[in-house]
Formats: structure tokens, C-alpha cells, sequence
């Protein structure tokens, strides 16, 4: 699979975000990434329904919708109604993460689970086979403009090879201080989803920094 392209909203211009929205739907991207911050989970809100309703009007891609929530069940069926295509939960919000997964598909949205920078992989082998895609947070969730953590490497590796049985088609999503210098060895180590958020918009030519990343 040729690996997806996925800017981060946060990272936007919220008094011109059609603009930028217009932007993604006009370049290379392939989903747009949405995150969601309570304030709780993480230390930091970022936005919610208002936004993500407004994005889905205009978004020509699908939404990549970031749950850094907590007890985000109580919210799934509202961001699929607000037009989220793919829903991440985080693996420690979640203590019945089985159950949460198969919500999330039964509201008609592919099912992810995320987890911090502190969390093994191996915690992921009995749902790895029920979920589309893996998030590994390659910084620690809350902000963006954060710096990358070398770590992040192994885990997209182990996480590449723990799927190589259980699921093969697994999207490996990684988010946090990914740029034009790291998308390269990231996608060796096995992962297929890139977030981008700072780095997509504080580039000079932004379409133009969005294909060079396809092309990594
Ligand atoms: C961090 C968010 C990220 C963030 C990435 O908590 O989950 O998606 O927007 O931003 P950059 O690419 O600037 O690290
Ligand atoms: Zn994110």
C-alpha cells in the first residue's frame, strides 16, 4: 500500500479554515486529521462538534477523527453523525476497549486504537486483529509543535510485525513532530499513515510540502 498523507486541522488557521481546508482537498493529502481534546484525557482543549461539522461540509477527504478524550463512548455516535470516517479511541481511556471497537464499527466508521508514548505494544496484541488501524503517538498527546521521540521507531516496528499475521492490512498511523526529515525512516520502520500538523502549515508552499511527503 502507497502510504497516506494526513494534516493535522489543529495546526490550521481557524479564522480561515475553509481556506485551508480548501487547501488539503486541492493537494496530495489523503485524509484530513481531526483532534480532539478535552482538557481532561490530555491538557488541553482543542474543538468540537461546531468544528468538526464545518470541516465535513467542505472536506473533499475523509476525517481521521482523534479522540484524546476521556470515556469516549459516550461521544462516538455524535462525532460519526459530525461526519468522522475513522474514529481513534486512545488505549488508555478505554477499559473495555473490545466493546468500544465494535461500537465504533457498528456506527459505520473504520475502528483505531491509539496509544501514548509510554505504552507497549504488546498491550495491543488482543485487539489488534479487531481494529483498521494503529495509532503510535509519537509525541505526548495534547499539543502541536512538539518535538518527535526517537523511541517511536521501535514501536512502529514491533507493531508492523505483531500485524504481519493477526492483520495485514492494518493502516500503522503515527502523529507527533512528523516532517520532511523523519517520514522517510518512519515508513521504513513500517508505518503507512502520516499526520502532519505544524509542519504542513508553517510551509512556505503548503501543496508542495504535502507532495514532497508523498513522495517520501
Ligand atoms: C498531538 C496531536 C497531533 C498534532 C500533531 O496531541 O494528536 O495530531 O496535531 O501536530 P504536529 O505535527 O505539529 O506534531
Ligand atoms: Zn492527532
Amino acid at each position: 500500500m502507497n502510504h497516506l498523507i494526513a494534516p493535522s486541522i489543529l495546526a490550521a488557521d481557524f479564522a480561515n479554515l475553509q481556506r485551508d481546508i480548501e487547501m488539503i482537498n486541492n493537494s496530495q493529502a489523503d485524509w484530513f486529521h481531526v483532534d480532539i481534546m478535552d482538557g481532561m484525557f490530555v491538557p488541553n482543549i482543542s474543538f468540537g462538534f461546531p468544528v468538526v461539522k464545518a470541516t465535513k461540509k467542505h472536506a473533499a477527504k475523509p476525517l481521521d477523527v482523534h479522540l484524546m478524550i476521556v470515556d469516549p463512548d459516550r461521544y462516538l455516535k455524535d462525532f460519526a453523525d459530525a461526519g468522522a470516517d475513522s474514529i481513534t479511541v486512545h488505549y488508555e481511556a478505554c477499559p473495555h476497549l473490545h466493546r468500544t471497537v465494535q461500537a465504533i464499527k457498528q456506527l459505520g466508521c473504520k475502528a483505531a486504537v491509539a496509544i501514548n508514548p509510554a505504552t507497549p505494544t504488546a498491550l495491543l496484541k488482543d485487539i489488534i486483529a479487531d481494529v483498521d488501524m494503529v495509532l503510535v503517538m509519537s509525541v505526548n498527546p495534547g499539543f502541536g509543535g512538539q518535538k518527535f521521540i526517537e523511541h517511536t521507531y521501535t514501536k512502529i516496528a514491533e507493531v508492523k510485525a505483531m500485524s504481519a499475521n493477526a492483520n495485514p492490512n492494518l493502516y500503522i498511523e503515527v502523529d507527533g513532530g512528523v516532517d520532511g526529515h523523519n517520514i522517510a525512516k518512519l515508513k521504513a520502520a513500517g508505518a503507512n499513515v502520516f499526520v502532519a500538523g505544524n509542519a504542513v502549515f508553517t510551509a512556505a508552499d503548503q501543496p508542495a510540502f504535502i507532495a514532497s511527503l508523498k513522495q517520501a
